[in-house]
C-alpha cells in the first residue's frame, strides 16, 4: 500500500515473546471429552487461523471442516498481469503484527523482498507534499508545514501500539474474552474502549493536533487504508496511521499463501460450499446412556448439491452484514439475525498496465524524472480515486528494477466506484491491460458502533466483530486465537480463563 520510510524505526517493546510456546500454566483437569467435529465458515485469514489455533487447543483427534464459498484467502487475493501477480486485497503487514509473523515462520514462507518507494499527497490539482530521498529534507519540510504534529503523531501511535501489544501476552497465557469491549478493556482500560467509540478526528483534535495536519496527512492516509476520512474510530485511525511506519512487509508470492498454509498445517478439511443456514439440534447421547447433547446442523450447497452435517462447535469467520455472508439462523432463541447493523464500504481495486499522464497530477517536470510510487489524496469530491500507487509484483525477481512514470508499468487505484474508460483516459496516456475487483472491503465506520459479541449461542462463535474496532489481517488473526481459546475454555468449563479483570497486575506477579 504505502510506506513512509523516513520515519525512525519503531522500538520493539516485547522481548522474548514466544507465541508458539505452550502456555505457562498447568492445564486444568479435562472434565469432558474433546469435541468430535468443529466447523469453521470462511477460509480467509480469520477462518484459516481459527483452524490452526483450534488444532492447537483441541489436539489431533477432532475433525475440523472449513467451509468456503469462494476462494481460499478471501480478502487476500492476487490478480495476474502478464507473467506476474499483484495483491488486489490486503497487502501490507506491520512489523509488530506478531501472529502474522509467527504464521510465516511456522509455515516456512518468506518475506517479499523490499522495494523502496516514495509518497506524495495530491489535492486534485497538484502534489502538495512530495517525499524526498533524504530523511533530513522530509523532516524539515514536515516541521516547516506542520510543526511538531508529525512527531507527536508517531508518539501517539506508539503509545497505543504499546498497549495493544499486551494482547499477545494475555493470549500466550491462554486468556480469552467474550466481547470486543472486554478485550479492549483488558488492553488499555476505559480509555481504550473510548478510543474505539470516538472518531479519530475528535480524538486527535482533543489531543491538540492541527486541522491542517488532519486534512493534509491524516485524511489522505485514512483514504488509502480505509477509503474513509476522519470519521473512522480512533483505534482504526491509529492502525491506519501505523501503516506509515517503516518495515512494513508482505509475504513472498502473495499474502493468501498464509491461508492455504494454515489450512494444510491444521489438517482441516476444506469443503468448497456455501453455508446457507445453521440450526440448533438435540442429538441422543451415543453409548447407550439416556439424554441428549446439543449440536448444530449446518446446511450448505456444494459441488454436488445441498447437504447438511452436525457439529459440536461452529465458528463463523466472515462478516454477517448486508450483501455479505447470507446465512440464516432458524430455531434460535433469542433469535440471531442474518445481518447485524452496519454496512461495509465498497472499494474497487483497479490494476492498470499503462503509462501515467503525470500532467494530470500537475507535475511539470519530465515524467522520466517522476519516481513517486504512492499518491494519496486529500478529500475532494471531484477526485475519481482515493489513491494511486505504482505496484510491484508479489515476487520480486533478482534483476528487478524500479521504473519511472515515463515507462509502462502496473498501477493500482482504489476508488469508491468502478472507473470508466473515459476516467482512466484522464489519468493514463495509454494502457493495454485493466483488471478490476469490487470489494465490500471493511466496515463503514461511524462510531460509536454496536459490536456483536464473539459468542452468538452456547457453542456458536463469531470472529468478525473485531473488524468494527479495526479491519486488518492481524486483527482477524488475533480474533481467531481469542475465539479458539474461548471455545476451548467454555467446552472444558475453564471460567478462570475468560473475561478476567486486571490481567496486567496478575501476570506481572505470575512472571
Ligand atoms: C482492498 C483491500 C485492502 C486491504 N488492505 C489491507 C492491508 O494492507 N493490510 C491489512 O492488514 N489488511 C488490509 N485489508 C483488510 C484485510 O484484507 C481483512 O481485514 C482480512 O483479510 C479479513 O479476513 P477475514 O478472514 O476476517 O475475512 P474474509 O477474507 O472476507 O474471509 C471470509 C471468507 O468467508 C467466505 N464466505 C462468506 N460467506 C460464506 C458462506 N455463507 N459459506 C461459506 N463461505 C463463506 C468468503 O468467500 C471469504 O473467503 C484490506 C482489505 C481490502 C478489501
Ligand atoms: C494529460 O493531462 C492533462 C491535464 O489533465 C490534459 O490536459 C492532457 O490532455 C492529458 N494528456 C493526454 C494525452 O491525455
Ligand atoms: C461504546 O459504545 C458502545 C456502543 O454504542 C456502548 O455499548 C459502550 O457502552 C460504549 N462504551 C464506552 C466506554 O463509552
Amino acid at each position: 500500500m504505502m510506506q513512509l520510510r523516513t520515519l525512525p524505526a519503531q522500538t520493539v517493546f516485547f522481548l522474548g515473546l514466544c507465541l508458539s510456546g505452550r502456555r505457562g500454566l498447568a492445564s486444568a483437569p479435562e472434565l469432558k471429552e474433546q469435541p468430535k467435529k468443529i466447523a469453521v465458515i470462511g477460509a480467509g485469514i480469520g477462518g484459516t487461523a481459527t483452524a490452526y489455533f483450534l488444532r492447537q487447543e483441541f489436539g489431533p483427534t477432532v475433525k475440523i471442516d472449513v467451509f468456503e464459498a469462494g476462494t481460499v484467502g478471501g480478502r487476500l487475493a492476487t490478480e495476474k498481469i502478464g507473467n506476474a501477480e499483484y495483491e488486489i486485497g490486503g497487502s501490507v503487514i506491520h512489523p509488530l503484527n506478531l501472529h502474522m509473523k509467527h504464521f510465516v515462520d511456522r509455515l516456512g514462507l518468506s518475506l517479499r523482498k523490499d522495494v523502496p518507494g516514495k509518497m506524495a499527497v495530491f489535492d486534485g490539482e497538484q502534489l502538495i507534499f512530495e517525499e524526498s530521498d533524504w530523511f533530513i529534507v522530509n523532516f524539515l519540510r514536515m516541521l516547516w508545514r506542520y510543526g511538531f504534529n508529525f512527531i507527536r503523531m508517531q508518539m501517539w501511535v506508539e503509545t497505543l501500539l504499546d498497549k495493544f501489544m499486551r494482547i499477545y501476552q494475555y493470549q500466550q497465557y491462554g486468556y480469552s474474552f467474550s466481547s470486543v469491549e472486554k478485550l479492549f478493556h483488558a488492553m488499555g482500560g476505559d480509555d481504550f474502549v473510548l478510543l474505539a467509540n470516538k472518531t479519530v478526528g475528535e480524538v486527535m483534535v482533543d489531543a491538540g493536533f492541527s486541522q491542517n495536519f488532519l486534512n493534509d496527512i491524516v485524511i489522505p492516509i485514512n483514504r488509502v487504508n480505509y477509503g474513509q476520512s476522519v470519521r473512522i474510530n480512533g483505534f482504526v485511525g491509529a492502525v491506519s496511521l501505523s501503516a506509515v511506519d517503516s518495515g512494513l512487509w508482505a509475504v513472498d508470492n502473495g499474502n493468501k499463501r498464509v491461508c492455504s498454509g494454515l489450512l494444510y498445517h491444521s489438517k482441516a478439511e476444506l469443503i468448497p460450499a456455501q453455508v446457507t443456514s445453521i440450526t440448533p439440534k438435540l442429538r441422543p447421547i451415543r453409548s447407550g446412556k439416556s439424554g441428549t447433547v446439543s449440536v448444530y446442523e449446518m446446511n450448505y450447497i456444494g459441488e454436488s448439491g445441498s447437504a447438511h452435517s452436525l457439529y459440536d462447535i461452529v465458528i463463523i469467520a466472515t462478516p454477517l452484514h448486508q450483501d455479505l455472508s447470507q446465512i440464516a439462523f432458524p430455531g434460535f432463541s433469542p433469535p440471531i439475525p442474518s445481518y447485524f447493523p452496519g454496512r461495509y464500504q465498497q472499494i474497487v481495486t483497479t490494476l492498470v498496465h499503462g503509462v501515467l499522464n503525470t500532467s494530470f497530477l500537475g507535475v511539470t517536470t519530465d515524467s522520466s524524472q517522476f519516481w513517486v510510487s504512492d499518491i494519496l489524496t486529500k478529500e475532494n469530491k471531484e477526485l475519481i480515486f482515493n489513491s494511486l500507487s505504482s505496484v510491484d509484483p508479489v515476487h520480486i525477481p533478482d534483476n528487478y528494477v524500479h521504473l519511472p512514470a515515463s515507462v509502462k508499468k502496473v498501477w493500482k487505484l482504489f476508488s469508491g466506484q468502478p472507473l470508466s474508460e473515459a476516467q482512466l483516459g484522464q489519468v493514463f496516456l495509454s494502457w493495454d491491460t485493466v483488471r478490476e475487483r469490487k470489494w465490500l472491503a471493511y466496515p463503514k465506520y461511524s462510531p460509536p458502533h454496536q459490536r456483536p459479541p464473539f459468542l452468538l449461542h452456547d457453542r456458536l462463535y463469531y470472529l468478525n466483530p473485531i473488524e468494527w474496532a479495526a479491519s486488518a489481517m492481524e486483527m482477524s488473526a488475533l480474533s481467531a486465537k481469542n475465539v479458539a481459546l474461548l471455545a476451548h475454555h467454555r467446552w472444558h468449563g475453564l471460567e478462570s480463563k475468560i473475561d478476567q479483570e486486571d490481567l496486567r497486575t496478575r501476570l506481572r506477579s505470575e512472571l
